[in-house]
């Protein structure tokens, strides 16, 4: 266990107004943010960083929903990051999602669920190192 996870406020997040609120709940659950970046992913760069999914029905739905706007991308500390993170956010699809989880409170389908967890210590590390140099971690 690393203490360290990488998170994006998806597209539909943005959109709707939630960043301030998601934010807060992030720093409420003590995560403290150690890099942190207002960009927007290309297609290309949506194609790679889901390059694992490629084969999956939902990929091309997937890397256009995610470069279609903004995002908010983010590195987390906290110990335990990538568990806690996972359940903060909670299940996938926001319709299971438990009450109180962001994705409960903030995503409005399967497709476009408002948040991004790493669901482990490696995919944390390779998916911050695809977002932030090492000078523009804190
Ligand atoms: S799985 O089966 O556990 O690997 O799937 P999961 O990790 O839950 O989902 C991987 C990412 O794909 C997104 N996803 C979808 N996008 C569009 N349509 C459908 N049906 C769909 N199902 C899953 C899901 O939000 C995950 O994105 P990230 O950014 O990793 O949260």
């Amino acid at each position: 266990m690393t203490n360290r996870t990488f998170t994006m406020l998806k597209p539909d997040a943005v959109e709707n107004g939630h960043i301030g609120a998601i934010l807060d709940k992030i720093n409420a659950a003590g995560f403290k943010i150690v890099a942190m970046k207002y960009t927007q992913l290309s297609k290309r760069d949506a194609q790679a960083f889901y390059a694992v999914h490629s084969e999956r029905p939902f990929y091309g739905e997937l890397v256009d929903f995610m470069s279609r706007g903004p995002i908010v991308a983010a590195i987390l500390e906290k110990d335990n990051a990538v568990e806690d993170f996972r359940a903060l956010i909670g299940a996938t699809n926001p319709a299971e999602a438990a009450d109180g989880t962001i994705r409960k409170m903030f995503a409005t389908s399967l497709g476009e669920n408002a948040v991004h967890g790493s669901d482990s210590d490696e995919n944390a590390a390779i998916e911050g190192a695809f977002h932030f140099a090492g000078r523009e971690i804190f």
